[in-house]
């Protein structure tokens, strides 16, 4: 019979060292600027994000991995991402008070993996509800800039920033590129499609000829209206301000149909072809595409965990990284000496010392060789006569130095 194989896509993770580390400094840094966590379900209604993210984009399009079983009529699938979901869940329980929460977890799209693109992959979600402010654009974005930069100690990364206008500016920029679009020769399918149906998304083409073309198309941030001219302006100056630097991409349009005015990413070139390992914007509609009566303008951002994992990977000697705890191993020599190791093992562990015990009866040579690799502080060995004197013999695994040590002494012993 052959093994059952990954699903394409998927990653195991076999050490999550470097995930619990960011996921513990990320909840040190935002509890600073008071963001709480929160947790959603992993399963969502298909509409949630038809009606938010858009039917013609390549994620609800194309990418979602669907629910449907034969007895339930219910339209299910698993979450493409964590913003609409949050929205959902925060007009479901309508607090007092804005939000500022975040989340982790795993999100699925179906897309063609390769390097930095899985189709389970894992996101830290931050999400400010209830807040028109461009300021706070200038906060979240100062949040996500230090904690790259002071916290991870990333030099590698460019922050990237543009503005999308208001829904009406937006509107009226659809209508120059499609004026512009009409105009030219050569467009791919793909970009004829979306022509007709989400003309700004041309933009995400890949086609060499088709980027191209679009070098000579109306730029967004030229077409302001005054009102947004002047958020698109304070925000700069705030950023400026608060020494976050960045670059101004005037063709940054992001991949979701939700976002207004504010759109950003934080890109590395460690990363290839999937180069942003966080992005997000402000997206003032949702709460009313999700059908609430008041109007909520939200902002908010996602940083692709296994992405800032790679560009971690070359600078992991500079993290404060925790250190594995000294391993001590209990070792009976036959069956006779388990129930002794256990209540061994019962004891280090109210002490606080991390203990295995070897209890399949191996040689003693093999559970050494074992101690070893695992990188054992010391062995602790059971043998008839141990058990006989009411001690231990502890295996110094470093120096080889042993010693009989009596049992109810053990704890002192390896404390010291
Ligand atoms: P997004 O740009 O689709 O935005 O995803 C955010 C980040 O998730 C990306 O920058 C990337 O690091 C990571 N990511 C996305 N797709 C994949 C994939 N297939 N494999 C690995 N990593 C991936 C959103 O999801 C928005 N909800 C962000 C947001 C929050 N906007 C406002 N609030």
């Amino acid at each position: 019979m052959q093994t059952i194989p990954r699903v394409k896509g998927t990653q195991d993770f076999l050490e999550k060292g470097l995930y619990q580390f960011i996921l513990n400094a990320f909840h040190e840094h935002v509890s600073l600027y008071h963001f709480t966590q929160v947790s959603t379900p992993i399963i969502e209604h298909v509409e949630l994000f038809k009606r938010t993210l858009g039917t013609f984009t390549d994620v609800v399009s194309k990418e979602m991995f669907l629910l449907q079983s034969a007895e339930s009529k219910d339209n299910l699938c698993l979450r493409p991402e964590a913003t609409a979901p949050t929205m959902r869940a925060f007009l479901q329980v309508l607090p007092a008070t804005s939000w500022k929460v975040y989340s982790h977890g795993p999100m699925f799209r179906r897309e063609r993996p390769q390097k930095g693109r899985y189709r389970q992959f894992h996101q830290i979600n931050t999400e400010v509800i209830g807040s028109s402010s461009i300021s706070q654009d200038a906060l979240l974005i100062t949040m996500l800039d230090r904690f790259f930069q002071e916290n991870l100690k990333i030099e590698s990364a460019a922050l990237q920033i543009n503005f999308l206008g208001s829904y009406e500016d937006r509107e009226n920029y659809a209508q120059l590129v499609k004026v512009f679009v009409d105009g030219v020769q050569g467009i791919c399918d793909t970009c004829m499609e979306r022509k007709d149906k989400n003309i700004l998304r041309i933009f995400d083409c890949k086609n060499p000829t088709c980027q191209k073309i679009y070098e000579d198309a109306p730029i967004m941030i030229d077409h302001l209206s005054a009102e947004s001219q002047k958020e698109w302006e304070q925000l700069q100056t705030e950023l400026s301000l608060l020494s976050v630097t960045f670059s101004v991409n005037p063709r940054l349009v992001r991949g979701l149909d939700y976002y207004n005015k504010t759109v950003f990413e934080f890109v590395s070139a460690q990363l290839g072809a999937q180069n942003a390992f966080c992005g997000g914007g402000r997206y003032d509609r949702l709460a009313d595409e999700l059908g609430s009566k008041k109007s909520y303008p939200s902002l908010g951002a996602a940083i692709g965990i296994e992405r800032l994992m790679l560009v971690l990977e070359p600078i992991l000697d500079s993290l404060a990284l925790p250190q594995p705890k000294p391993l001590y191993i209990i070792m009976p020599l036959a069956a006779e000496q388990n129930p002794l190791a256990l209540i061994l093992a019962d004891t280090l562990h109210a002490a606080g010392l991390t203990t295995d015990a070897f209890l399949d009866g191996d040689s003693l040579k093999s559970m050494m060789r074992r101690a070893n690799t695992m990188g054992a502080a010391y062995a602790l060995i059971l043998g008839e006569s141990e058990q006989k004197d009411n001690t231990v013999l502890v295996k110094n695994m470093m120096t080889g130095d042993q010693e009989a040590i009596a049992q109810v002494d053990v704890v002192s012993y390896l404390r010291k």
